[in-house]
């Protein structure tokens, strides 16, 4: 009885020993590290041209020095993009948008037999404000963004030299086309308008000063009035 005994336990540890040895085994075949971290690393692209893009968009440009150089023959094609909805000679119709003969320099919103949208009528500040290169620039670059309201359902010309060549032609259609813009004059306004915002300074001061010391006394410290 004893020895069946003692061969169950030895078959027993016989087992046991058999099958640690496959598992300690096994852990040395398919052991695998831990990664450091968990998931997938994801390398993001950083978006800078999309900024650098917007930033151009934004960016005023002056179209009076382009009308100086302005191609009218190209201003036609350009034009070709207008003239689904536009007429521009002389006594032409009104199609989806007013006729557009004689528009440098004419008040905004008012030709005849044209309704035009509240967005539009606004813009025009009570038909006191004409299109001039400034406005129509600004208009035409980005109808839907720069007159907000207006019917004009036209995505705009984006490229300046476009526009001032587009511009060029439009002046051309007039009874008396606008003077163009005087290059010497444009040049010489930005620094004599900025000589007289700061001569005009001085002078408008004392008056602002003068007001507190009537009722109450002059803050110390300050400048009296008269220099
Ligand atoms: C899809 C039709 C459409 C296209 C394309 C279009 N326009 Fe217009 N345009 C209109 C409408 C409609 C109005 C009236 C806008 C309002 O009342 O808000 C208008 C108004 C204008 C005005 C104001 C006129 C005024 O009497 O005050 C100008 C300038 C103008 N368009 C220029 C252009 C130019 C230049 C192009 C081509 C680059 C162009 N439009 C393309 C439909 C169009």
């Amino acid at each position: 009885m004893n020895s069946y005994v003692n061969m169950g336990v030895g078959a027993f540890l016989g087992t046991v020993f058999v099958l640690m040895s496959v598992s300690i085994a096994s852990e040395g075949i398919f052991h695998s590290e831990a990664p450091e971290k968990e998931g997938f690393a994801i390398v993001a692209e950083e978006g800078t041209a999309d900024a650098g893009a917007g930033a151009q968009e934004e960016a005023e440009v002056d179209i009076k020095p382009l009308l100086l150089k302005a191609d009218v023959a190209a201003g036609e094609t350009v034009f070709k993009k207008c003239a689904s909805c536009h007429t521009v000679d002389k006594g032409g119709a009104n199609k989806v948008g007013p006729n557009l003969w004689g528009l440098v320099n004419r008040p905004i919103a008012s030709h005849e037999g044209f309704s035009y949208s509240a967005g539009m009528k606004t813009f025009s500040e009570g038909g006191k404000v004409v299109w001039d290169y400034d406005h129509l620039s600004f208009f035409i670059e980005a109808p839907k963004k720069h007159v907000p309201g207006t019917a004009m359902g036209f995505a705009g010309v984006k490229k300046p030299d476009e526009r001032a060549n587009l511009i060029a032609y439009l002046r051309e259609h007039a009874d008396a086309p606008a003077a163009l813009p005087d290059a010497a004059a444009s040049a010489e306004a930005a620094p004599a308008a900025a000589t007289e915002g700061a001569a005009e300074k001085p002078a408008e001061a004392p008056a602002a000063e003068a007001k507190p010391a009537e009722g109450q006394a002059a803050p110390e410290g300050q400048p009296a009035p008269a220099q």
